[in-house]
């Protein structure tokens, strides 16, 4: 049984000693719903993996209530706190050295000598972290390759049985994970994920933040970037201009005729805030109702690619992209 927790001071309390006994708590953030655990107790890690029934282990982010906490745990420069102090909390994740005093578990790290480290911008989940007092594991809480969730529901669409308990925080404001970047090398910053904090708005902190010349320039620094994820069970192709009467639609823009018989419009005035934070649900909502009325696949419309765009237009790639036979996850190239 999975318990559902209200974000009351007592529901923190009891999803707080859960984790710090082992267990598995799905938390809101401002990006998607995590499935956290102790990142330093690796029976809670392992956890993870079954739950979500992962094909094999990936490396995690590891969520703190404060940037002392966190870059206490990784050797930090001067481009991380400048980055920190502009955005967090918040839908950024920083990829650091591990600290020499580290007390994140292997398994979370996934024995990389880097770590992903993240404060998040969401009032409950920053009640719980500093409870908790410890680094806290968490990736989307959904089964493997599926789509994040954005709210209770869909957690427990996915999760139901399989975890301790979810803290309920409302809906997800953001709706599209934290991007990802790695400041390993200062020198040479990389944006390994497009998320909630646009290129834009990174630059101008960090003017020479680039972007990764191919998957191959992410796959060794970034394992868990699978080409195929977030997929629905029916097939998605992007880029269509016209719907046909056997497809689920999924609109961005002001609404013109057509004959799809399901139609999510991401945004009807054209605002990637507003699409972003309601793109997961729509996936999942044409996915669930096109099922139902027997419909071929799911078909979107172009996404303009500047700020939030790019995020929501990675996710849609990986939505569109070829399945594994066994309907696990393809890793990328
Ligand atoms: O918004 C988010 O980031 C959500 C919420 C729950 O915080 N979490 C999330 O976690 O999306 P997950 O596990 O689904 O994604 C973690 C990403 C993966 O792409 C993984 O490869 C990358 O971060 N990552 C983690 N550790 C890394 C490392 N040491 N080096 C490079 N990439 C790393
Ligand atoms: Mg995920």
């Amino acid at each position: 049984m999975t318990r559902r927790l209200d974000a009351t001071q007592s529901g923190i309390a009891t999803a707080a000693s859960i984790l710090r006994a082992g267990g598995l708590v799905a938390f809101g953030t401002e990006t998607v719903y995590g499935l956290g655990a102790d990142a330093t107790q690796p029976q809670a890690v392992a956890r993870i993996f079954e739950a979500k029934n992962r094909p094999r282990c990936n490396p995690r982010i590891s969520h703190f209530a404060t940037a002392r906490a966190a870059f206490a745990q990784v050797v930090p420069n001067a481009l991380a706190h400048a980055l920190a102090q502009a955005f967090w909390p918040g839908p950024l994740t920083l990829i650091l050295p591990r600290a020499p005093e580290c007390s994140i578990s292997e398994l979370a790290a996934d024995g990389l000598s880097s770590l992903a480290v993240r404060v998040p911008g969401n009032a409950t989940a920053l009640a719980l972290l500093e409870q908790v007092d410890r680094p806290i594991a968490a990736p989307s809480a959904n089964r493997s390759g599926r789509i994040s969730p954005v709210d209770v529901a869909h957690v427990l669409e996915e999760l139901d049985g399989r975890i301790d308990a979810v803290l309920d925080s409302g809906p997800c404001t953001v709706g599209v994970e934290s991007t990802v970047v790695d400041l390993t090398d200062p020198q040479n910053p990389c944006l390994l994920r497009p998320g909630g904090v646009t290129l834009e708005a990174l630059r101008g902190i960090c003017p020479h933040m680039r972007l990764p010349q191919t998957t191959s320039d992410i796959a060794p620094h970034s394992p868990g970037r699978m080409v195929s994820h977030y997929a629905p069970h029916l097939p998605v192709r992007l880029n269509v201009v016209q719907a046909g009467p056997d497809e689920a639609l999924l609109a961005f823009g002001a609404p013109h005729p057509t004959q799809a018989p399901l139609v999510w419009n991401l945004s009807a005035r054209g605002n990637l805030e507003e699409a972003a934070a309601r793109l997961f649900t729509g996936l999942r909502s044409l996915d669930h109702q096109g099922q139902a009325l027997g419909l071929a696949r799911i078909v979107v419309q172009p996404i303009p690619q500047h700020g939030l765009g790019r995020a929501i237009q990675d996710r849609l790639n990986r939505a569109a992209a070829p399945r594994a036979q066994d309907g696990t996850e393809n890793t990328a190239p």
